[in-house]
């Protein structure tokens, strides 16, 4: 009796741990929700191939689901948008595995080559499908998002794409190339990307068409080509393997990291390893016209002068203009511009025209009298005349460079301008409108109007009337409320604007009129004409 019971003991302690070397295969017809069945884990119970929240929803992918934080190692159509909780994923008869709505519609969560007979996440964090050989026909190690695993290999011609932010596994703005020149380059992603858009590079060029970036399990990441060679040791490895999960992942913020931690202590992971020390090295952080500055080794980002954050609180949108005038306007000498300067900034390089050797002085007149300069880099004597927008920027403190910003003499933009429904040249009879208003009701309808005939006239005399301060030459030195009256006519200088985006709304109009908010000084028509 003892001896059965003994024997029973020890052959389900043997099943086991037979069961645990195994692995847990998904059959064709298993499925899973965001809300009932979850996922399926790996025999470990470490990885888990399924449903994971994100932001006000799911996405389909796998995750460490043994440790608190349920990080995330790969994201099946990241950029698809989270889905609702009423849909299935279904392991489906004909071995497919697809996504379907409550509507019944489907889409295909992996592509195979061909129907698959069975599916496992694996222990080693690899999911994987098969067909009836048990020959592997898909897996998500050879698709990697923005992560590796130890025992994973980023191949030839892969890249991994960094995520928008932690919480949010879509695409983001930097990536990493293992490129079929053997070379492992970080860039940002963008369009149309060229040698010098690189901000990191192991420099293993030339060392044959198939080399990879391999992650082990005692943390050593390396480069190795076809024939087994290792090209380069981006660590040395040796750490200890019990107990320690190791990924090595490209973050938001452009920096690729080596990662452990440790199941038993379950503590946090820890950084073994990152491309780069500083945080402003990924070009692109901060957007169109803003520059990356490191505060305490964190990175900082400030806009070029004159110019206001798109976003606040998310730094890829970048920078964009506070102020108005976007014509060239020098007429008779009524110069409308300044130019500012962001000393020790370096930025890319797109001149169109290069001029040297000149002074920094000279650079900046010489950008100011062309139309087509709206920014010049000044260094060693050289100017760089640019366009807008400038990209890459950061704040180098022992590069002599300058970036030198044309900006508006004044005509701040006006907080939240909308612009007018009506698209169609501005209606002059506005103008006249305000100033009619503004004689209404200090002096009813006894006003006579000095007002020439033609319109463009008109305006540019209310313009001069107002810079000099003589706008009661308007109304013919009748007793009308002086404040008033300059308030009337600066609305209506910037109703006139040829520019419909730059027009304040009616409401604004109306805010502007009650004197509720202050009114900018309005940019001169004549330069807007003149460019018609
Ligand atoms: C899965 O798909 C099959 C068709 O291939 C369908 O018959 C079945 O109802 C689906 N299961 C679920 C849970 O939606
Ligand atoms: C479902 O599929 C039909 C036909 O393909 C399409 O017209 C419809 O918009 C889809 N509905 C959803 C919710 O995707
Ligand atoms: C791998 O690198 C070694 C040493 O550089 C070289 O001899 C070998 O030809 C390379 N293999 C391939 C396939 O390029
Ligand atoms: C490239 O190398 C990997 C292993 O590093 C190997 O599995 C693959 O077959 C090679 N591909 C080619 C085209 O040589
Ligand atoms: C890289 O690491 C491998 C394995 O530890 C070692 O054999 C090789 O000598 C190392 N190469 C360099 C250049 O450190
Ligand atoms: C690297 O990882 C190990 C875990 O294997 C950890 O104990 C160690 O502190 C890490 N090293 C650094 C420099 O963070
Ligand atoms: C625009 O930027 C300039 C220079 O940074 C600043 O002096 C000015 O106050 C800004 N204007 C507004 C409306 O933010
Ligand atoms: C930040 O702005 C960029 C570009 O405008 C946009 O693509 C991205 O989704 C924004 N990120 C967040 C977190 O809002």
């Amino acid at each position: 009796m003892m001896a059965n019971i003994l024997l029973f003991l020890l052959l389900s302690a043997i099943f086991t741990v037979d069961a645990q070397q195994g692995e847990s295969i998904v059959s064709l017809g298993s499925s899973l929700t965001p809300t009932t069945k979850v996922s399926w884990l790996s025999r470990s119970g470490l990885y888990a191939f399924g449903f994971y929240q994100q932001s006000n929803g799911y996405a389909i992918g796998v995750f460490l689901a043994g440790i608190p934080e349920k990080t995330v190692i790969w994201t099946a159509n990241r950029d698809n948008p989270p889905t609702l909780a009423d849909v299935t994923l279904n392991f489906t008869g004909d071995g497919r595995l697809v996504l379907q709505s409550a509507q019944g519609n489907e889409s295909a969560i992996v592509n195979p080559p061909e129907r698959a007979k069975s599916a496992s996440m694996l222990n080693s964090g690899n999911f994987v499908l098969y067909n009836s050989n048990k020959d592997i026909i898909w897996q998500s190690f050879n698709y990697p998002t923005n992560t590796i695993l130890q025992g994973q290999c980023l191949l030839a011609g892969a890249r991994l794409f960094s995520s928008v932010s932690e919480s949010d596994q879509s695409t983001g703005i930097f990536q990493l190339a293992m490129q079929t020149d053997g070379n492992l380059v970080q860039y940002p992603n963008i369009p149309e990307l060229k040698v010098e858009h690189a901000y990191w590079a192991s420099n293993t060029d030339g060392q044959g068409n198939n080399v990879s970036l391999c992650l082990d399990d005692d943390g050593h990441l390396y480069l190795l080509n076809s024939t087994g060679k290792y090209l380069s040791n981006l660590t040395q490895g040796g750490y200890p393997t019990n107990g320690i999960v190791r990924l090595m992942r490209i973050d938001a913020d452009g920096i690729f990291r080596l990662y452990s931690h440790n199941l038993e202590k379950n503590g946090n992971w820890l950084v073994n390893w990152s491309s780069s020390d500083n945080k402003c090295d990924p070009k692109g952080l901060c957007g169109l016209n803003g520059f990356c500055t490191t505060v305490d080794r964190a990175a900082d980002c400030k806009c070029l002068p004159g110019f206001v954050r798109v976003h606040q609180g998310n730094w890829s949108s970048g920078c964009e203009r506070n102020f108005t005038a976007e014509s060239c306007q020098i007429k008779n000498g009524n110069m409308q511009y300044n130019m500012l300067e962001e000393s020790n900034t370096v930025w890319e390089d797109s001149a169109f025209s290069i001029m040297q050797p000149i002074t920094k002085e000279d650079c900046e007149a010489a950008c100011l009298e062309d139309c087509n300069c709206e920014a010049a880099l000044y260094k060693d004597a050289a100017c760089r005349k640019q366009r807008l927008p400038l990209r890459f920027g950061r704040r180098v403190l022992t590069d002599s460079s300058v970036a030198l910003i044309k900006v508006g003499k004044s005509a701040p933009i006006i907080n939240n301008i909308v612009p007018m429904v009506r698209e169609k040249k501005p209606q002059k009879g506005i103008l006249i409108m305000s100033i009619s208003l503004a004689a209404f009701g200090l002096i009813i309808k006894s006003v006579d109007w000095d007002l020439p005939e033609e319109e463009a006239i008109l305006e540019e005399w209310a313009y001069y009337c107002f810079e000099a301060s003589e706008l009661s030459k308007l109304v013919s030195g009748k007793e009308v409320d002086q404040r008033q009256l300059e308030r009337m006519v600066m609305v209506g200088l910037w109703c006139i604007l040829d520019e419909p985006s730059l027009r304040p709304s009616m409401k604004k109009v109306l805010l502007m009129l009650e004197g509720t908010v202050d009114i900018p000084i309005p940019p001169s028509p004549t330069s807007f004409l003149s460019t018609v």
